[in-house]
C-alpha cells in the first residue's frame, strides 16, 4: 500500500510517498481501508519534531480519517468488515489502511459521505469540549473567535451560533472574513499580521472592543496566540471565559492584572488528553455533533481535495495559514 511517510525531521518538502506493507489488526483492533484523511494544524508540528506526541520515525502524519472496515483482530465486538468509520487517530492516516483500536471508531452518520466524514472530528470535535466544556457557552452570550476562518475557527463560529450566540469572528484576510459571514459571523474584524508596538496592539484591542459591544466578549475562542491574544483578552466581558487552544502565531504572554480588571477565567482546552481520559464524555460530544449535523446545523466545509500523492502540498498551505476551512487528502 502507499504511504506517505516521515523520515526525517523537517518541513512538507521531507516527507516521501513509499509503497509499504499492509499492516494486519492485532487484538482489539480494526483494520480500515482509508478514504480520505483531513489536514489540521497539528500535521504541521509533527513533521517538526514540535508537537506535543512524537512518534517515532518512520511515521505517517495525518491525524483523523475515514474509511471502511476490511478486517477485524481478536476480540473486537461491534464493528465488520464494510462497516464506514472516522476515527480520530493523532497520526498515521495518510496512508491507504490503517490498524486503528476498535474503541476509537465512529460510525459514519447516514447519508454524510466519507470525505465529508473525515473532517469533523478534530475540528469540531476540540471546539465542542471547548465552548460547551470549558467555556460554559450559553444562548444569548458574545462569542469572539480568532482565525476564524481555518478548521478550528470556522468550527467555532459555526458551532457558537449553533448555540444561540452572537458571533464576531477575527481574520486576516477579505477572503477569510467572507467564509466566516458565510458560516454564520455576525460581524468580523480584518487584522494585520504581528508583530504589534504598543500602539498596535491598542488599536487591535480597541477593534475587538467596538466588534464585540460594550459589555464585551463572553467567550474568546484563541486558536491563534500570539500578539492577538492580549488585545482579545482586553475584549472580555466581566466573568468571561478566555479559551487557550493553539498557537500558530506564537505562544502567547498575558498580563495577569486584566484577568483580576474583569474577574475573568484564562482556561486551557486539550481536546485529545479530554478525550483519552473522558472518552464517555467525548462520545457524548460527538453525538451532539452529528446530531447537529443531521439537523443541517453545522457541516465541514472542505475548500480543497489533494490526492495522496500531493499530501505534502496541503500541509504546506495550511502551515502557511492559506486554507480556508478544511483541506482534505482522498486516496482513489
Ligand atoms: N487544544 C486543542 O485541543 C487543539 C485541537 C485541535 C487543534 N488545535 C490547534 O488549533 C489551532 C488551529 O488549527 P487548525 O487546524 O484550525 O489550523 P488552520 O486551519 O491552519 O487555522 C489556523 C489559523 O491561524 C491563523 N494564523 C495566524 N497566524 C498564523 C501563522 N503565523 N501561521 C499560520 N496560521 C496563522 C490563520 O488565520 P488568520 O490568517 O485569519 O489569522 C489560520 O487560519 C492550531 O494551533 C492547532 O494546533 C488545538
Amino acid at each position: 500500500m502507499k504511504a506517505v511517510l516521515s523520515k526525517d525531521v523537517g518541513g512538507p518538502e521531507t516527507l516521501v510517498l513509499e509503497d509499504i506493507d499492509a499492516p494486519v489488526p492485532g487484538a482489539g483492533e480494526v483494520l480500515v481501508d482509508v478514504a480520505a484523511c483531513a489536514i489540521n494544524f497539528p500535521d504541521t508540528l509533527i513533521i517538526r519534531d514540535l508537537y506535543q506526541f512524537k512518534p517515532p520515525r518512520p511515521f505517517s502524519p495525518g491525524g483523523e480519517i475515514s474509511g471502511t472496515v476490511t478486517a477485524i483482530g481478536e476480540g473486537v465486538t461491534g464493528w465488520k468488515p464494510g462497516d464506514k468509520v472516522l476515527a480520530g487517530i493523532g497520526s498515521g492516516g495518510l496512508r491507504e489502511q490503517v490498524v486503528i483500536a476498535a474503541e476509537r471508531l465512529f460510525a459514519v452518520p447516514e447519508g454524510i459521505d466519507l470525505v465529508q466524514a473525515s473532517a469533523l472530528l478534530m475540528t469540531y470535535g476540540t471546539t465542542i469540549h471547548a465552548l460547551k466544556d470549558r467555556g460554559d457557552i450559553a444562548a444569548g452570550q458574545t462569542v469572539l473567535v480568532l482565525g476564524a476562518a481555518g478548521g478550528v475557527g470556522l468550527s467555532g463560529v459555526e458551532l457558537a451560533k449553533a448555540y444561540g450566540c452572537r458571533v464576531v469572528a477575527a481574520v486576516s484576510s477579505q477572503e477569510k472574513a467572507e467564509a466566516a459571514r458565510a458560516a454564520g459571523a455576525d460581524e468580523v474584524v480584518i487584522y494585520g499580521r504581528p508583530p504589534f508596538d504598543k500602539d498596535q496592539s491598542k488599536a487591535l484591542a480597541q477593534q475587538f472592543k467596538d466588534a464585540v459591544g460594550p459589555e464585551g466578549a463572553d467567550i474568546v475562542y484563541d486558536i491563534v496566540g500570539g500578539d492577538y491574544s492580549e488585545p482579545a483578552l482586553r475584549s472580555i466581558a466581566w466573568e468571561g471565559r478566555f479559551l487557550v487552544v493553539g498557537f500558530p502565531a506564537g505562544i502567547a504572554k498575558l498580563p495577569l492584572n486584566l484577568t483580576l480588571l474583569k474577574s475573568c477565567d484564562v482556561r486551557g482546552v486539550f481536546w485529545g488528553a479530554f478525550a483519552a481520559r473522558e472518552p464517555a464524555c467525548n462520545a457524548a460530544n460527538i453525538a451532539e455533533l452529528f446530531a447537529l449535523w443531521r439537523a443541517g446545523k453545522i457541516g465541514p466545509k472542505i475548500s480543497e481535495t489533494y490526492p495522496l500523492s500531493r499530501a505534502h502540498e496541503a500541509i504546506a498551505k495550511l502551515a502557511r495559514g492559506e486554507a480556508i476551512g478544511k483541506l482534505v487528502v482522498t486516496m482513489d
